[in-house]
């Protein structure tokens, strides 16, 4: 059996902070955050919007795409790395919300590379027999786990939530080539402190503060996202000349040229919503994915490289076959 995308949804808070209003609380400039990242706005949620609200508006979206209910759902996972409360998962309210009473759903953390994570367990189950339709989501509030005085970090991140519903593949899908090709994640724990936060649950009893090694994260970046890329084409024995777009992880735009140079893709063929969004953590993959789409230059058929890095390290790869 293989997985194939239903459908896709995304929910981006009203909210927009540019780099001009960033001028105004930290010692930056927008010149600098766009000539250093490629980021001019990112959008920030409102006080009574938690990443459940942000989380719930992509599903109900992703589900109404696929022609789905919370009743064809068979799990649900949602990747972030700022839950609602330490416990319960952030994905039993989505479940709540879409009124799914059967089946399961939780959280993974894995930073950046979370919904790579969420779609590489979501395929093994599909792939496996174990569930037919899978809600997989990545949502942040990363605007709340960010110091705001802290010019390294609070010009990059923003708010945001993308989910998409994976399904087996029928047989004339299967024979189009069509679904999920292969899903490739790693992580390597001694690199953990490069990039963190200044607390957590059981160590500070807080959430802490993001804090990131920058220039250090950067040099790993291109390196694993490439690399990562290679690992997923060569098991698939797919030739990067094959590949129709890159949907990479936005977190600074010199780290996604620096991994399309390294691969051989034109900037032609990325999906980039950087500019107007930030970094949004695990929600990133999926908004660039629902932008590429939406914007008609993802379509059927094509073939869809996706890569992530972030926090622990984690890093991940994709082939998809739209
Ligand atoms: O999503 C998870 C993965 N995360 C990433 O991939 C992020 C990876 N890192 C980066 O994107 C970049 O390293 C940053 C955008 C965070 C920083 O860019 P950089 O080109 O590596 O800058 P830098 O850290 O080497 O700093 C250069 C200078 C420093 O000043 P001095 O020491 O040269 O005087 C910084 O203090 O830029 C200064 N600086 C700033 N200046 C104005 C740092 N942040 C700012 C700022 N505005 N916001």
């Amino acid at each position: 059996m293989k997985a194939v995308i239903r459908g896709v949804g995304h929910y981006l808070p009203k909210r927009v902070l540019t780099n001009f209003d960033l001028e105004k609380m930290v010692e930056t400039s927008d010149t600098w955050i766009r000539e250093r990242t490629g980021i001019q706005t990112r959008h920030i949620a409102a006080e009574d919007e938690y990443t459940s609200t942000l989380a719930i508006n992509a599903a109900k979206e992703a589900l109404a795409d696929a022609e789905m209910t919370g009743e064809d759902i068979d799990m649900i996972i949602l990747a972030t790395t700022t839950p609602d409360d330490t416990t319960p998962a952030t994905a039993v309210k989505v479940q709540e919300a879409i009124n799914m009473m059967h089946g399961c759903a939780f959280d993974v953390q894995a930073a950046c590379s979370g919904f790579m994570y969420a779609m590489s367990v979501a395929n093994q189950y599909i792939i496996s027999g174990s569930a037919r339709n899978v809600l997989i989501i990545g949502a942040e509030t990363l605007s709340r786990i960010v110091d705001w005085k802290d010019r390294n970090t609070c010009v990059l991140f923003g708010d945001g939530a993308g989910a998409a519903v994976l399904g087996v593949a029928t047989k004339e899908e299967e024979a189009s080539g069509a679904g999920i090709l292969d899903v490739i994640i790693h992580s390597d724990g001694r690199f953990r402190h490069l990039l963190t936060t200044t607390g957590g649950v059981s160590r500070t009893q807080t959430a802490g503060y993001v804090l990131m090694e920058g220039r250090e994260v950067f040099r790993h970046a291109v390196t694993n996202l490439a690399d990562v890329a290679d690992e997923v084409l060569k098991r698939a024995r797919v030739d990067v000349k094959d590949v129709d777009y890159l949907v990479p992880h936005q977190a600074n735009v010199r780290i996604i040229e620096g991994t399309a140079k390294k691969l051989g893709i034109g900037m032609d063929k990325v999906i980039l919503t950087l500019p107007q969004q930030g970094n949004t953590s695990a929600a990133s993959i999926p908004l660039a994915l629902y932008e590429g789409i939406k914007s008609g230059q993802l379509q059927r058929g094509q073939l869809i490289l996706l890569d992530a890095m972030g926090g622990g390290f984690t890093w991940a790869g994709a082939l998809i076959r739209l």
